[in-house]
């Protein structure tokens, strides 16, 4: 098992609560939005302005056992309504956080019980869903871990939420949070890039320690491309779901927004380790460790994670429904529906609207496909626009359906390269109506969003 005092010292500021023993009945536990102020910028530049659950950014990590209660109240003490989504959760519908969709907004000076049962293990994370642009750039997010009953054995179980932000030369965050430049191109890029809250996470290993990392990328919409150095290792699990197999971190590994990696990693390095995330300039540290002597040789490779509850996908029976995502700069929107409305790209663009799936832009009234439950369905989308785009499917997570008609692993953020095209099948165990949107948060706000209605 992991050391104790590692996971503390791992832990550092942001800390973790624990979640309530079984059976204690006590008033629930509260996350509370609101306004804060956290040093990020270097000693002699001013503290940040945040928006924050319970004061710490990150928000506080929760950790529970798969297969608990997620009980927990969420107190609104910001001046604009709010509601919190649990990311990758296969949850019951009406406890998704989606405002207008499962639930009223938290209106400021109020309150909602989130309670549902955690199904899987693996990382996960939790985010406002109310102005997301805005609100996650804010600050509003945490990881949410949901432990094995069996976990592998590490010596350090450490969680890295990577996280980049447009910041001024006075350390607040520049508010354009409609900028229509991000919002038909690349989404809000920022330019100061921070790990766990801090522009670097620092850690103290042995050599041979095995570590667990529990990549989550909370940026707005930078696609990390992420490296390793003096840790060598394996990838264990994609958005929270286990890999068959475990396979060998060798390559840059892409993490796009929202998206999640665990990473089983042995310290080979001599004296320092490093992530690092690479852009045109060079590498940067994201995680630095500094390595002490240890005892230990190297291991054998990891066991697969036990596998979380299955829904087969019946691919030969699914139902096709083709996405077309178009609109953008440099191609654009000649007209598309807006509620119910044909308007032109002009008209949209005045809006503040850039980006259609199958001719609409932005939630309609009219799911995109609906299907009774049990169903297996296939998503054939086609990315016609000039820019990366990564699609979040909410309640369930997909397969991407390789060339060869096999099923890659099960995720539930899929990032599609300008002009690519990919096909997902999902089988649809859970009911409700699910969000499926770009998680670029700009680009959902400016069109890039439907959803998908499972009945029965
Ligand atoms: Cu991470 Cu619709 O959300
Ligand atoms: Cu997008």
């Amino acid at each position: 098992m992991l050391s104790r005092r590692f996971f503390l010292q791992a832990l550092g500021a942001a800390g973790t609560i624990p979640a309530l023993p079984r059976g204690v009945r006590a008033a629930l536990p509260v996350l509370e939005a609101g306004a804060s102020r956290v040093q990020i910028a270097p000693e002699g530049y001013s503290d940040t302005a945040l928006w924050t659950f319970n004061g710490s950014f990150p928000g506080p990590e929760l950790r529970f056992a798969q297969g608990e209660r997620f009980a927990w109240r969420v107190e609104n003490r910001l001046e604009t309504p709010t509601a919190v989504h649990w990311h990758g959760i296969r949850i019951d519908n009406a406890m998704d956080g989606v405002p207008g969709v499962t639930q009223d907004p938290i209106l400021p000076g109020t309150g909602f019980d989130y309670d549902f049962v955690l199904p899987d293990a693996g990382t996960y994370w939790y985010h406002s869903h109310a102005q997301s642009v805005e609100q996650v750039e804010r600050g509003l997010y945490g990881a949410l871990v949901v432990e094995e009953t069996d976990p592998p054995e590490v010596d350090a179980d450490i969680t890295l939420v990577i996280d980049d932000i447009r910041l001024g030369d006075d350390a607040q965050i520049i508010p354009d949070f409609d900028n229509m430049h991000d919002r038909s191109h690349a989404g809000r890029i920022g330019n100061v890039i921070l790990t766990n809250g801090r522009p670097q996470a620092e850690y103290q290993v042995r050599q041979h320690d095995r570590l667990r990392l529990r990549l989550i990328n909370a940026s707005n919409a930078r696609i990390f491309e992420l490296g390793l150095y003096g840790l060598a290792g394996w990838i264990v699990a994609l958005d929270g779901m286990p890999l068959a197999e475990p396979e060998a971190a060798l390559d840059t590994l892409t993490l796009a927004p929202a998206q999640r990696m665990d990473l089983i990693v042995d310290v080979t390095g001599e004296d320092e380790a490093f992530l690092l995330h690479f852009d045109r300039t060079g590498g940067y540290a994201q995680a630095s460790f500094r390595i002490g002597s240890g005892t230990r040789a190297r291991r054998e490779p990891p066991a697969a994670l036990p596998p979380n509850p299955d829904f087969p996908i019946d691919l030969a029976n699914a139902v096709p429904q083709r996405v077309l995502m178009e609109g953008g700069a440099m191609r654009g929107l000649s007209e598309a529906m807006h509620l119910g409305e044909v308007l032109t790209g002009r008209q949209l663009a005045e809006k503040g609207l850039f980006w259609a799936l199958n001719g609409q832009v932005g939630r309609d009234m009219l799911p995109l496909l609906e299907v009774p439950r049990g169903q297996s369905v296939r998503l054939g989308i086609v990315n016609d626009t000039a820019f990366p785009h990564a699609m979040h499917l909410h309640g369930m997570h997909f397969a991407e359906v390789l060339p060869d008609s096999t099923l890659g692993p099960l995720r539930d953020t899929i990032l599609l390269a300008q002009g690519e095209t990919k096909e997902l099948a999902f089988a649809a165990h859970n009911p409700g109506d699910w969000l499926f949107h770009c998680h670029m948060l700009g680009h959902h706000a400016a069109g890039m969003g439907t959803f998908i209605r499972v009945t029965g």
